[in-house]
């Protein structure tokens, strides 16, 4: 990209941020260059460090933090299959295999022609088209071998083809019987129809956009806060937090600035449902968001968005500019005294970024390192002012709060766990998809009734109702509910409200050594026992895995994992060390045949 070129883009760009603020255009100019050349030249950090008053070094040692910037050119085609926990159990590793062979390079490698280049991705909030490939930004599935060598060919003439892309709503071809009850969905019911399609047309259609003017004309922000507490909603990012609760943090001195941020950036294993919820009813998370915002007095509002997440790119884009259309955004909102911008972020691939304090920091331009707290982000958050960040399906559930009421939503779901949430399903089921369900439902519905069953009808061996972070459930719990207090009592937690199954062909050692791989690569290094302990956990059960480990690392397994809880900045050590001990409770036997055959008993 040629200086003026940047110079020009770069102004459109830091209008986004306040003016004492230019850092936080950083992940975005770095994208702008790395779209013009390929890759990120030292030239390009350079100029880029210039443009935003930064020392090289740091513009350096931020873009090295995440994956999805390079610098040094790649091929042409970009080839990345995702090897997280879904994708491997529907066979990631054979379709890795077969580049390798075709491609005849390793992952990290280009082609000597410069064509291909060959790598592998964690979880793409795909899951429900597992396996997944990611070309140069598109992602592929699911696929088979024959499928995959199909792509390859018209790759190899510079294509990328439609043919087997991945979308959120099309769902896998079946894989068998239509189960009874496909779909329950309540606030999300206008996703049942084909010919819906997000724009705000379609949405004010379907009574989209009648939250906002009675929350403005009718409540003053601290009548919002209230009637979102009394809804009991929690939030659905992945800790639960009352999300009426957490508003009212929020100091309510009106000099200082402060941002609502969406967390977008959707990054746990086996969670896929933001990304359908942004692409298909960009809308109704921004109706979410000028809500929430009013309640909290913010005026700027940012969507941080997973850097893989390219469709979504375009469809937010355009749902701005119509929503400012329409007089929803901008100054004087529907003629009121609330003004609200609300700007799009991009994430560059660090799942650590999710972390709200993580991506507050990434937000100004830094490496997702999570903060210390206190302060909370409510009282200290972005640029150091008031900060809520709420998750798109949190958000999404605002406006039906408004128009329906908080006792209609309190009605659903159980006295503590109210509403309705959208459990994202993987892994060994016939129909995997998004399902809403009231939160009084329970796993044997969600698994049986909604997603199908298990492929082949084969028998279940583990559930992990949560994403890849939270500990394992087995058969034995499908009669608990999905709602945060039974999915505690039963040694787990409702996480993201990502469902992946395995059936009683999956080696649990396997499935430790995918998801400690995974938090090892993610870890963002501040912490030692975070840092080393994720290191630990992956290079022992690897050992375990391929037939070399011994009686004795089962208790350094347990070693490690008691010292990795509790101690850290934030909980993605937890989040590794308390699914690998749940793992060892439930399947130890499996660990030891491992060790004491000397091989994995489910290899062939
Ligand atoms: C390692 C880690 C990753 C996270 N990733 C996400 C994420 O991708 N999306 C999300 O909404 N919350 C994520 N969270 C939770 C956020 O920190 C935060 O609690 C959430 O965005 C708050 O929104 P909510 O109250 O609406 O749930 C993550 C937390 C941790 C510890
Ligand atoms: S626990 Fe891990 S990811 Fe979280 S701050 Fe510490 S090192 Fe970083």
């Amino acid at each position: 990209m040629t200086s003026a070129k940047l110079q020009q883009a770069s102004a459109e760009i830091l209008k986004r941020y306040p003016q004492n603020q230019k850092r936080s255009a950083l992940l975005p100019l770095l994208f702008l260059a790395q779209e013009e050349r390929g890759y990120l030249s030292p030239e390009s950090l350079e100029e880029i460090a210039h443009l935003l008053e930064m020392r090289p070094t740091d513009v350096w040692e931020t873009a090295s933090f995440y994956t999805m910037f390079h610098f040094r050119p790649m091929g042409r085609c970009h080839i990345e299959v995702c090897h997280n926990l879904s994708c491997t159990l529907l066979g990631a590793e054979s379709l890795l295999d077969v580049l390798k062979g075709r491609l005849q390079i390793r992952e990290g490698e280009t082609t000597p022609d410069g064509r291909f280049s060959l790598g592998t991705a964690e979880c793409l909030a795909a899951c429900d088209g597992a396996p997944v490939v990611q070309v140069n930004g598109y992602h592929y599935g699911p696929l088979n071998r024959s499928q995959l060598e199909e792509l390859l060919e018209g790759f190899a003439r510079g294509e990328l083809p439609e043919r087997y892309r991945y979308q959120p709503w099309a769902g896998p071809p079946s894989r068998g019987p239509e189960p009874v009850n496909t779909f329950e969905r309540i606030l999300h019911q206008h996703l049942l129809d084909p010919s819906y399609d997000g724009r705000i047309e379609a949405y004010l259609e379907r009574g989209g956009y009648q939250a906002l003017p009675k929350a403005v004309r009718e409540y003053r922000p601290s009548e919002i806060i209230e009637m979102v507490k009394r809804s009991g909603l929690r939030g659905r990012g992945g800790a639960g937090f009352p999300t009426g609760v957490k508003w009212g943090f929020v100091p309510k001195d009106p000099g200082i600035p402060k941002y609502l941020l969406c967390n977008a950036d959707e990054g746990e294993p086996g969670t896929f449902k933001d990304r359908e919820l942004l692409e298909r009813d960009p809308h109704q998370v921004l109706e979410g968001i000028i809500i929430a915002s009013y309640a909290i007095g913010s005026e700027t509002s940012y969507i941080y968005l997973r850097g893989e997440f390219l469709e979504a790119v375009a469809i937010l884009e355009r749902a701005l500019q119509e929503a400012y259309a329409h007089g929803f955004l901008g100054k004087k909102i529907l003629g009121s005294d609330f003004n609200l911008d609300v700007y799009l972020h991009r994430g560059a691939g660090a799942y650590i970024c999710g972390e709200e304090t993580a991506l507050i920091e990434s937000l100004e331009g830094k490496r997702g390192e999570p903060r210390i707290r206190p302060p909370f982000p409510a009282v200290k958050g972005l640029y150091q002012c008031p900060t809520v960040v709420n998750n798109v399906e949190t958000l999404c559930n605002i406006p039906h709060i408004i128009v329906r009421g908080p006792k209609w939503f309190a009605s659903m779901g159980t006295p503590k766990s109210t509403g309705t949430r959208v459990f994202s399903v993987s892994g060994h089921v016939r129909r995997p998809g998004n399902y809403e369900l009231p939160l009084n439902a329970t796993l044997r519905q969600l698994i049986y009734e909604h997603a199908g069953g298990i492929l082949d009808d084969r028998r279940i061996k583990a559930i992990i109702p949560g994403g890849s972070s939270a500990p394992t459930l087995t058969a034995d719990h499908l009669d608990v509910g999905l709602d945060f207090e039974s999915l505690a009592a039963a040694g787990s937690m409702g996480g993201s409200g990502a469902v992946i199954v395995l059936d009683e062909t999956t080696c649990m050692v396997k499935v430790g050594e995918v998801i400690n791989r995974f938090y090892h690569h993610e870890s963002c290094g501040q912490c030692t026992q975070c840092r080393e302990g994720t290191a630990w956990l992956h290079k022992i059960l690897k050992r375990i895995e391929d037939g070399r480990g011994q009686m004795a690392d089962l208790e350094v397994l347990k070693d490690v994992c008691r010292n990795m809880k509790g101690q850290t900045i934030c909980v993605l050590s937890d989040s590794a060390a308390m699914p690998t001990e749940s793992y060892m409770h439930y399947f130890r036997e499996e660990f030891e045949a491992h060790i004491q055959q000397g091989r994995c008993p489910f290899r062939a």
